[in-house]
């Protein structure tokens, strides 16, 4: 989705403004622009429709420099991808404006503006929002002053970075919805939509609040909440290794992360794990007392994180005898909905941004619990500084470090590692898990990345597999019980790195519709492991074969799966019934990476595709 970068210096910051956008532009975007206060004192901008490169190249064919300058990635919502809607937007030759999410009021404010004589140059919903400013500042002398009136006129989410050519010395920002930070350097200063745009410039940061305004001079920061009150931020230091952004021996970030997941998943376990049980507290200080109020969960999230929960509910339900229901955030947040007491609400979310997720959260924190409202919130989330970790009562960090391929991998492992956790802290604390069960489930768990190692050495043969699916534009994805997410969650990673159309089904339901897809054009994905399951999944797969579908079988390796004519099968490491789901995800994974690989996809950054989905 959008990013945003920008930077106030005594030195030529056009590069430090170009490197940031490269780091933000696994976030998918659609075009590219950078505009800077010249020598001369005037503003001037360089736009291009496609990836940073062409950006560099119109940089280097007509170069610009200035200390201080604003940027941004652009992942088209109004207006189509091109340079005349590409940020930054002007108003005259005075206000340079970058924005991060929607304005819903824009087409009042547009019309209004015209009224006031402003010629609008783009379709964007942003170009309201500078000459909305340019027009403030005519009563408002002080951009910040100006900036504090004119956003309370704004409806909708924003994040944005304001310069002036009249102001030369600083560098505007606000936020609202879409997430800022303010990397803090020496005699310069910087801000950015994710802090990774400016780990190469410096490692401190400050975290804007919903509602800040701020002013970024080169040797002095001030932030003012919505109301105007000056307020300070925390500035923290961060301390994630370099290492992140780069993919090192790989060709992908995606197979360097599909590949991290031992270490990350190992990662999330430490500290966690008593002798025979998990720690209760890794949840935070209160969390053993309120754990034992729970009687209930209710789970939202988006996408990948939505798989996770899926999953999540089979181990609530089986293993901790806790009710659960999930939901999509982007229909709970709309949805009248009747809270059970004692809920504990539950959001799960790789960035901890995501703009439907934490509208749910928001939503759900509106009652109070006894009127109507959840228990608590607790959030599984990678990033410890994010609006969702700062919003809820309870988490649990998820270790994966920085996650740059646009299609979920390591995040969703770790997060089932973290909703297994929670499953046996709340079955402990409430008394409703066996210990025995409890303790054979921490031993696994602990040879649990050893386990993905053994899956991952399977590359090669998944790689061969993949050439099914090369001349293929359908597929389906099958799994029972808790691999049922699991198939969900392979269709779609095949969809969004290789553009092939992947369907998950419950086994169970093919001969209710889907069986009638079924030739020799439509390869079936299953994850079978050795469970109670297996014997009704074998009959499912035979009705596939009889119609001349090809089988693509990653079965446990005492399941007693053979190849065969349009069968394929790969073994996999055996493991506790429990933990497969996250063992299965792995062979999906490297699949749907090799066959995106052959289609010659842009496996990091899909098309029409963004990492962080900040807007609705
Ligand atoms: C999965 O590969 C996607 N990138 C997407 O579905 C993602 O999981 C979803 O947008 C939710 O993001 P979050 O985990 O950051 O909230």
């Amino acid at each position: 989705m959008c990013g945003i970068v920008g930077a106030v210096a005594e030195r030529n910051i056009t590069a430090v403004l170009v490197e940031g956008l490269k780091r933000l532009e696994y976030r998918g975007y659609d075009s590219a622009g950078v505009a800077l206060l010249t020598e001369q004192g005037a503003l001037d901008r360089r736009r291009r429709v496609g990836k940073v490169s062409e950006l560099q190249a119109a940089l280097q064919a007509e170069p610009l420099a200035g200390r201080l300058g604003i940027a941004h990635t652009r992942w088209a919502t109004h207006g189509a991808p091109s340079e005349r809607n590409a940020h930054p937007h002007f108003s005259g030759q005075e206000l340079a404006v970058v924005h991060n999410g929607i304005i819903e009021n824009h087409e009042e404010l547009r019309e209004q503006l015209k009224g006031l004589g402003y010629v609008f140059t783009s379709d964007t919903d942003t170009e309201t929002i500078v000459h909305l400013l340019e027009h403030t500042l005519k009563s408002y002398a002080d951009l910040a002053d100006a900036l504090k009136v004119a956003v309370k006129q704004l409806h909708g989410a924003y994040g944005l970075a304001v310069i002036s050519a009249r102001q030369p010395d600083r560098l505007l920002a606000a936020r609202s919805g879409s997430p800022l930070v303010i990397g803090l350097g020496l005699g310069e200063n910087f801000l950015a939509s994710d802090q990774l745009a400016l780990r190469q410039v410096t490692d401190r940061f400050m975290y804007l609040e919903e509602g800040d305004i701020a002013e970024i001079k080169r040797d002095s920061v001030q932030i003012w909440t919505v109301d105007g009150e000056a307020v300070e931020r925390e500035s923290v230091q961060y301390h994630e290794g370099a290492e992140a952004a780069d993919k090192g021996e790989y060709r992908h970030f995606m197979l360097k992360e599909i590949f991290e997941q031992p270490r990350v998943v190992q990662r999330t376990l430490e500290g966690r794990l008593g002798s025979d049980h998990v720690l209760v507290q890794a949840f935070g200080p209160q969390a053993a007392e309120l754990f034992a109020k729970v009687k209930n969960v209710q789970i939202v999230a988006c996408g990948t994180s939505y798989h996770a929960g899926m999953v999540a509910r089979y181990w609530l339900e089986e293993l901790a005898g806790i009710p659960c229901q999930i939901e999509v955030a982007s229909e709970f947040r709309y949805r009248k909905v009747v809270v059970q007491p004692d809920t504990l609400f539950v959001s799960i979310s790789q960035s901890g941004e995501t703009a439907d997720t934490l509208a749910a959260l928001r939503n759900a924190k509106d009652k109070a619990p006894g009127q109507g409202g959840y228990l608590a919130s607790l959030v599984i989330c990678n990033v410890g500084t994010s609006s969702l970790v700062r919003e809820s009562d309870l988490c649990l960090l998820t270790q994966a470090g920085p996650e740059i391929g646009v299609a979920s991998t390591k995040a969703f492992t770790t997060q089932l590692v973290g909703l297994m956790l929670l499953t046996l802290a709340l079955g402990q604390v409430r008394g409703t898990l066996d210990k025995a069960l409890e303790a054979e489930l921490v031993d696994e768990l602990r040879r649990l990345p050893t386990r993905l190692g053994e899956a991952l050495a399977m590359d090669k043969t998944v790689e061969k597999i993949s050439e099914l699916f090369a001349e293929k534009h359908h597929s389906l994805f099958l799994g029972r019980g808790a691999q049922y997410p699991v198939a969900m969650e392979g269709a779609l990673k095949l969809k969004e790195i290789s553009y092939i159309h992947a369907e998950a089904y419950p086994a169970g339901e093919l001969k209710h519709g889907p069986l009638a897809l079924v030739d020799s054009d439509m390869p079936v994905v299953t994850v079978a492991p050795n469970n109670e399951l297996l014997e009704k999944l074998k009959s499912n797969l035979q009705e596939v074969r009889a119609r001349g579908g090809e089988l693509i079988v990653f079965a446990d390796q005492q399941a007693g799966m053979r190849n065969g004519e349009g069968t394929h099968v790969v073994n996999m490491p055996h493991i506790h019934d429990l933990l497969a789901p996250i063992l299965y995800t792995i062979p999906l994974q490297l699949l749907s990476y090799h066959v995106a690989v052959l289609k010659g996809t842009d496996v990091d950054q899909p098309r029409n595709l963004a990492k962080s989905v900040t807007v609705e």
